[in-house]
Formats: C-alpha cells, sequence, structure tokens
C-alpha cells in the first residue's frame, strides 16, 4: 500500500545488508512511498551481492560502496549521489553497527581496546563522518531528515550488550548536538530510532539473543516491534508529517521503554 508520503524525495540508504536489515526494509516501504536512493554498504559487504537483488525492486538504485569509517569514500558516495539525482538530497538513514569485541567474544570488563575504538567508530562516530560529508558538500535540502537506528542500551544496562551500549549512548549523543549545528545551518533535522530487539545479522550477534528477544516481547504491552514496523515509522520520519522533529531519541518499541512489569513477567515469576 503507498500513500505517495515520499514522492519526489531522494536519499541514501546505508546498511542493507539481507533480506532480514532494518535498512532493506525500509528501502523497500520508501520506494513503495515513491522515494528514490542511492544504496550502500560497506566494500567487503556488497561482494555478498545480495544488495543487487534489493536495488532491482527499487527501480534499479545505484549501489555504491563506502566505508563509514573512510572520509574519502563517504565524500565519494555523496559527490556520486547528488551526480545520479542532479541536485541534493532529502534524507539519509544510518542503519550501520558492529561490535568488535561482542564479535570475538570479549566481555565487557576485558575490551581489547584498539577494537574499542573500531566500534565506536563504525556505529557511533560514522555519523558525525556522515553528516559532516554531507554538511561540508552542501548535500541536503532545508528539511531534509537523517534517522539513525539506537537500542534503550544506551539509557539501561542490558549486560551481554556489552560495548555497544556506549556506542548507542555516543550515536544519540551525536544526534543531539549535530542536530542541533544543521537545525540552525540548515533546518536538517537529526533523530534516531529506538529500536525493539528484532532478528537480524547485527541483533544475532548480541549473546543470549533468543531469550532477550522473548523477555521484551512479554515486557511491552504491543509487543516487540518488527523490521517492517521500524521501516513504516522510518518513512514516516522521512516524510514532511514530522518537520519539527529534532535531535530526539524516538522509542518504537511497543511501549517497553516506560513499562515498569507486564502481568506475563509477574506470572512467569510465580514460584
Ligand atoms: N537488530 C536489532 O535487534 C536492533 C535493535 C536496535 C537497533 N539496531 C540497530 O539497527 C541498525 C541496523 O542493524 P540491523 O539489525 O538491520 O543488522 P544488519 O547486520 O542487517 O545491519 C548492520 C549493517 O552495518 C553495516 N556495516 C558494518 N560495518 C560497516 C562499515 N564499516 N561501513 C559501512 N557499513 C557497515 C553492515 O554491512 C550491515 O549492513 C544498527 O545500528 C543496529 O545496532 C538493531
Amino acid at each position: 500500500m503507498s500513500n505517495n508520503l515520499l514522492k519526489g524525495k531522494k536519499g541514501i540508504i546505508f546498511g542493507a545488508l539481507d533480506e532480514k536489515s532494518i535498512a532493506w526494509k525500509t528501502a523497500l516501504r520508501c520506494y513503495e512511498e515513491g522515494a528514490q536512493f542511492v544504496l550502500t554498504n560497506a566494500p567487503v559487504a556488497l561482494r555478498m551481492g545480495e544488495i543487487n537483488k534489493l536495488a532491482q525492486q527499487c527501480g534499479n538504485a545505484p549501489v555504491i560502496g563506502a566505508d563509514v569509517t573512510n572520509m574519502e569514500d563517504l565524500k565519494a558516495l555523496f559527490e556520486k549521489s547528488m551526480e545520479h539525482f542532479g541536485g541534493k538530497l532529502d534524507f539519509v538513514l544510518h542503519s550501520v553497527g558492529m561490535s568488535l569485541n561482542v564479535r570475538k567474544g570479549k566481555s565487557y570488563t576485558e575490551l581489547n581496546y584498539e577494537w574499542n575504538q573500531k566500534t565506536l567508530d563504525i556505529s557511533a562516530t560514522s555519523l558525525h563522518r556522515v553528516l559532516r560529508t554531507a554538511w561540508d558538500l552542501d548535500a541536503l535540502n532545508e528539511w531534509s531528515s537523517v534517522v539513525a537506528l539506537t537500542y534503550i542500551a544506551a539509557q539501561r544496562v542490558f549486560p551481554d550488550y556489552s560495548e555497544m551500549a556506549d556506542a548507542k549512548s555516543l550515536l544519540e549523543s551525536i544526534t543531539r548536538t549535530f542536530g542541533y549545528y544543521y537545525g540552525e545551518k540548515k533546518k536538517v533535522r537529526v533523530n534516531t530510532i529506538s529500536q525493539s530487539p528484532t532478528v537480524t545479522t547485527a541483533g544475532s550477534g548480541v549473546k543470549g539473543f533468543d531469550g532477550f528477544i522473548s523477555y521484551a516481547e512479554k515486557m511491552s504491552p504491543l509487543g516487540n516491534a518488527t523490521a517492517d514496523d521500524c521501516a513504516n515509522y522510518i518513512a514516516v520520519m522521512f516524510s514532511d508529517y514530522t518537520r519539527m522533529v529534532t535531535m530526539q531519541n524516538l522509542f518504537h518499541d511497543g511501549g517497553f521503554s516506560f513499562t515498569g512489569v507486564t502481568t506475563a513477567v509477574i506470572d512467569s515469576m510465580k514460584p
């Protein structure tokens, strides 16, 4: 179903790895809503070739590789995207995250700091790099919308989320601070969406993910938000219906963030 919510809008979508990716679902949704976009991911992820299938389903969207930690890659990505569209952009989705310590099995109290730096760069500072590139090239139209994805471990402790909690806190801080500057300069809006646990490659990398996802399901009055639900929300955030929303962390989690306890959880605790 399309409402032509994004008709005429042009953007860049980072992070579609496979069909489960939040960015993948978002690309399909935005295309349905009339948007045109460039798809991008790390060169190593592009080698899997999956993204070409998505590009075909989105009106042969261009696919341009870029490592989010590399300023030259980002500059080339924005320049080529503007060249392709013959003008500036209206939206950017930052759907990127990776924890080297989690991946390599190092617990939070034993972090390898070189890996930690890389995690923070890929998962958080990269948003600054993306915004800075757009800023320097003046690549975004007024009232453009930039969305990055985060998780509630930025506010509360979820032990197995480990260093990604710190990365998400930094990501949310960059959202506020760069959002301030970009709002003042160009009326560009920057927000994070704090999504329920979702079965994707990045999500499933968290230890004990199955228990984690069913606990969240029980603790959310509406249940967990799916990747498709998230794609819908992102489309609304790229639309003109949310023009005055900026510098926010927006919970998209079926009510999990404001629930103290649910009857389902209490019932499961009965001796
Ligand atoms: N899945 C969840 O439970 C969940 C919950 C809340 C927030 N998020 C966030 O949503 C976002 C998308 O993750 P997802 O769950 O769709 O998983 P995903 O694994 O499909 O997406 C992560 C993407 O990051 C990309 N990436 C990693 N390193 C990169 C680099 N150096 N340069 C460019 N791209 C790089 C990967 O190739 C991949 O496409 C992430 O920020 C994640 O933390 C996920």
